[in-house]
């Protein structure tokens, strides 16, 4: 049995629009193992985001099987869906998704809430890292694209999951505070044995994981 953290096989996705049927993703096979960090480029509207809707569980897949850490999840019901976004899921999201009456300190806190766990010293961590430790109290609709960006990885990364989804993280950001994003991004992932599959339009940040895959024509290959 494959024991990879995301294991696909034969991945086929299609999409129904009245009579025409896109066939997103193809007899795909993907594997992502423990600690490992995958890039995924691809032009816009090749299936991306559709991929890692997948491996959340937003989305299921047409034909083909997924597993993660080696468990089918065919028949996994909501509340299994739901256990493993909690414990081991993290998701940064190009809009950042942040919830915005809310403070920079619940918002990081509020996956460790699902988890029955409250801020720790991985919290604490988390923050001064990412230099956001000053802006605990603000409201984050207050704050600006590169600190709303840092909140976001924070809260995907508090619980400390075993998988980070990043679908166009930087893609709101300066260049400069892009590179800087990921940078942090992916040595706080390390610290927290986070592996990554980041969806990015930029080479440079696409540089940052360990391997770098591009999709199109619903398969998937591997560029340098
Ligand atoms: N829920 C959906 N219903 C119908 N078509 C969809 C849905 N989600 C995505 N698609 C289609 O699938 C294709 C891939 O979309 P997407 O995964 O968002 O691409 P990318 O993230 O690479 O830009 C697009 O043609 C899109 O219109
Ligand atoms: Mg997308």
């Amino acid at each position: 049995m494959d024991t990879s953290l995301v294991h696909l096989q034969g991945a086929t996705k299609n999409f129904i629009d009245g009579k025409e049927t896109h066939n997103v993703l193809k007899d795909m096979d993907f594997s992502l193992g423990k600690g490992d960090s995958i890039a995924l480029t691809g032009a816009s509207g090749s299936g991306k985001s559709t991929l890692l809707n997948i491996i959340a569980g937003f989305e299921h897949l047409t034909h083909g099987t997924l597993a993660l850490n080696g468990a089918n999840v065919s028949n996994w019901k909501d509340d299994e869906w739901s256990q493993f976004r909690h414990q081991s899921l993290g998701v940064v999201f190009q809009q950042f998704n942040l919830l915005t009456p809310f403070t920079v300190k619940q918002n990081i806190a509020f996956p460790l809430s699902l988890n029955g766990e409250r801020w720790n010293m991985w919290c604490d961590h988390l923050v001064e890292t990412l230099e956001i430790d000053a802006l605990l109290n603000r409201h984050v609709a207050s704050l600006s694209g590169g600190q709303q960006q840092r909140v976001a990885i924070a809260r995907a990364l508090a619980h400390k999951p075993s998988l980070l989804l990043a679908d166009e993280p930087t893609g709101n950001l300066d260049q400069k505070s892009g590179l800087e994003v990921m940078k942090l991004l992916t040595e706080i992932a390390a610290e927290g044995n986070t592996s990554i599959l980041l969806v990015t339009h930029s080479l440079e940040c696409a540089e940052f994981m360990h391997s770098r895959f591009h999709l199109a024509n619903g398969q998937l290959n591997a560029s340098t």
